[in-house]
């Protein structure tokens, strides 16, 4: 490759080479009517120039055909436009199922990562080349915005509700990556790196420095600590709604609404839990506002999606019985992300 000036930065996963093709089409399309438009103004500012004081150039009534071309040529090119980045906006938003997943923290001016299996990284991110990557983004203050050129991938870090990137690296290497939003006096420097490793490699990376304890097994341990327990379970005592196989189903709610339970919603009736109660309970839950960061209420969040395995394979866990083992994980063992496999 050429690196004597790059124009642009490296194409490093499976949705560069697309966006880059139709940022190419556009800047075709720009300059042949920039063109276009400079050399019809030159030739024509000679050619129907003045030509006496006395001159008065004939009246034009309209022309249909004239009129035709240039509306319809210009909606046939907008409406090429139109299909071509709206499939690309599809593939972008929609990460495949077997995503592995990674929730980072925005926060002035640091990206915090945390694995499902535990790991935690400042200013890094690990991922294995060849692997759809669906990254749960989050910000513990102000908007953030999650950037990696080589990816030609951005997405907001809001505080308060969880955005979704995915991407696919296609080949091993580090790469920028870059908060994209500004957000204070910090701002240039929140940057850090995306290592894209081989699949072994990362296997070896990810057993190294764990911390032994899984994301839903630290959010089962504050579930128990912050006393969540105590509420939310299955038996006659419950003053909450029991979670088992909750997460991606339809609640209904006070009021006769209803929604489907996502991460945002989970992490949003932790913070304030009397902004949409769950119907038959009472609004006594007490708000965990100020005394939970956004790192322990992934963990949470990641906890109560977990539930959903312990409830059974089948598609509507929750009518399983919680007490049935989670099913051994097939083929992709640490590195996938259980419990994206029953999103809806
Ligand atoms: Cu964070 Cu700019």
């Amino acid at each position: 490759m050429w690196t004597g000036f790059p124009l642009f930065p490296e194409q490093a996963s499976t949705m560069a080479g697309r966006v880059d093709a139709l940022y190419f089409f556009l800047l075709a399309i720009s300059v042949f009517f920039s063109v276009l438009i400079f050399t019809a103004v030159i030739v024509f500012s000679v050619k129907f120039r003045r030509r006496s004081e006395s001159e008065r150039p004939q009246a034009i009534l309209g022309s249909l055909a004239l009129e035709l071309t240039w509306s319809l040529i210009p909606l046939g090119i907008t409406a090429i436009i139109f299909v071509w980045s709206a499939d690309l906006f599809f593939s972008m938003s929609r990460p495949p199922r077997e995503a592995m997943e990674v929730y980072v923290v925005g926060k002035r001016w640091m990206w915090k990562v945390q694995h499902l299996t535990g790991q935690r990284e400042i200013n890094e991110l690990h991922v294995p080349v060849g692997m759809p990557v669906r990254l749960m983004l989050t910000s513990e203050d102000v908007i953030h915005s999650f950037f990696v050129p080589a990816f030609r991938v951005k997405k907001d870090a809001l505080p308060g509700r969880y955005s979704t990137l995915w991407f696919q690296a296609t080949r091993p290497g580090t790469y920028h990556l870059f908060c994209a939003e500004y957000c204070g006096t910090r701002h240039s420097g929140m940057v850090g790196t995306v290592t894209v490793m081989e699949p072994a490699a990362f296997q070896s990376w990810l057993s190294g420095g764990a911390s032994g304890q899984s994301l839903a097994g630290a959010g089962q341990k504050l579930f128990q600590e912050m006393g969540c327990s105590t509420c939310h379970r299955a038996d006659s005592q419950a003053r909450g709604p029991n979670l088992d196989g909750v997460f991606g189903s339809t609640v209904q709610l006070e009021g006769g609404a209803t929604l489907t339970a996502d991460e945002t919603y989970v992490r949003e009736s932790i913070v304030t839990p009397s902004a949409r109660v769950v119907a038959g309970y009472q609004p006594i839950m007490p708000t965990y506002q100020g005394l939970i960061g956004e790192e322990s209420l992934m963990q949470l969040v990641a906890y109560i999606r977990s539930l959903n395995d312990k409830a059974g394979a089948a598609p509507a866990g929750h009518a399983a019985p919680a007490a049935s083992p989670a099913p051994a994980a097939p083929a992709r063992p640490a590195t996938t992300g259980t419990g994206t496999e029953r999103r809806p």
